[in-house]
């Protein structure tokens, strides 16, 4: 489970449309959002330095133009006239400057709210920040209002007030009507307002978010604090829905944890490139005031960007799996080529056999993603030896 797993280009091609008719997110959004650094401890301060280092360490130039909020924004209560809003000692400056502020270092803005009674976190044991579930239609008008171009959708006190819905409980099948609402609600506004659904694949959303939202969770949280076992089992849950990801509606494995405590730089780099080839948003979710190095190579590596900007639009598909060993997936670019996944769930760093059939093909000309190197023709007969490497950090 380290090091390797290495990105292969080779050739062929397919094409599949669907989503939510906006016409946002044709490729999955790239941007920030606080939460695996922060959770709901947020605030303006915090904002504003993480909207300058993404200017400064490059990545916002390399296409992280979403600049997300999540939970802890909001205050307890509405105002008298039923108006969500901030809290004023988080965000002495408001919301409405603030997303004044990111629009003109040239972000699109993202906001966060709920689809139920109360956002997720608690104080004292109590539900306790504002949700959105029975005020979609005002607060669609306040976000916009705000100038938000985006909005995260959570599921917490989304069926009774005093407690999350339970995966298990056949109350989850509430949630689909709150995000038609809100989804409704956005669209009545008039702004364009990607719609980023975190029901966490509580309610198979894969079968009918993308006529909803541009992007929906597959899974409970990846973290914090993230593991390899976290990983393992997302990439797990994706394999039967990738079908459903396509323009416009994408499968959102989760905020990345690249830069943050829990996995290994290899561990990092695997999670980063899988997330891309599967097309999920890529959503930087570390404290960048002062990164690692390997954090920036990995977030910066414009071969996998590009892969997961690929204007096709498809996500990889589940091949095969050799048992704690390694698993093969692939699927179509823009360009008629093919990308081929190799991860390798071994705990060790090691070369292994890439045999081509297992995508379909007797021979091709490969490269390497992560490194760009021309791996030159390569045949299914004469099976490849790649060497698989921790990344040269
Ligand atoms: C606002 O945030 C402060 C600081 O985190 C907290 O102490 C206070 O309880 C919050 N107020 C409301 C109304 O949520
Ligand atoms: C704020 O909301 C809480 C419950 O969420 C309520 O108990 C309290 O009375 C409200 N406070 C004000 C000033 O409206
Ligand atoms: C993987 O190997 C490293 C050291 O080589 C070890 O620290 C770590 O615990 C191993 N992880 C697992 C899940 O076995």
């Amino acid at each position: 489970m380290i090091p390797l797993r290495n990105i292969v280009n080779i050739l062929f091609l397919v094409q599949i449309v669907v989503g939510l008719n906006n016409d946002l997110e044709r490729t999955p959004a790239m941007g920030w959002n606080p939460y695996n650094a922060f959770l709901c401890s947020t605030t303006e301060e915090q904002y504003l330095t993480a909207a300058s280092n993404l200017i400064d360490t490059g990545l916002k130039s390399l296409g992280y133009e979403y600049f997300n909020f999540d939970c802890g924004w909001q205050g307890t209560n509405r105002t008298a006239s039923g108006t969500i809003t901030w809290n004023e000692t988080r965000i002495p400056s408001g919301i409405p400057a603030l997303g004044q502020h990111v629009h003109g270092l040239g972000f699109k803005f993202g906001v966060y709210s709920d689809a139920g009674y109360y956002s997720c976190d608690f104080v004292n044991g109590q539900a306790h920040w504002i949700g959105s579930l029975g005020y979609e239609l005002s607060d669609a008008k306040t976000f916009t209002s705000w100038g938000a171009d985006y909005l995260k959708y959570d599921n917490c006190y989304s069926v009774i007030v005093f407690s999350f819905p339970s995966s298990n409980n056949a109350d989850s099948s509430k949630s689909k009507p709150h995000y038609t609402a809100m989804r409704d609600a956005l669209a009545g506004t008039g702004r364009p307002v990607a719609f980023s659904m975190c029901e966490w694949g509580v309610q198979d959303p894969a079968r009918w978010a993308p006529a909803v939202g541009n992007s929906w969770r597959i899974a409970n949280d990846i973290g914090p604090p993230p593991s390899w076992d976290n990983v393992f089992r997302i990439i797990n849950q994706v394999v039967p829905i990738t079908g459903f990801a396509g323009p416009g509606a994408w499968n959102d494995l989760d905020l990345l944890e690249v830069g943050n405590e829990g996995l290994s730089v290899a561990e990092q780099a695997s999670h980063f490139a899988f997330w891309a080839a599967a097309k999920s948003p890529l959503l930087v979710s570390t404290d960048l005031t002062s990164p690692a190095e390997s954090t920036l190579t990995i977030l910066k590596n414009t071969r996998i960007i590009a892969l997961n900007q690929d204007p096709l639009g498809t996500s990889i598909t589940f091949k095969r799996r050799y048992t704690n060993d390694y698993d093969v997936w692939a699927g179509p670019l823009a360009d008629g080529s093919t990308v081929a996944v190799l991860l390798n769930w071994q705990n060790s760093s090691r070369s292994l056999t890439f045999d081509l059939s297992d995508v379909g093909f007797e021979s091709a000309e490969a490269i390497d993603l992560w490194t760009g190197d021309n791996l030159g023709l390569i045949k299914a007969k004469q099976v490849v030896q790649l060497t698989l490497y921790s990344l040269p950090f």
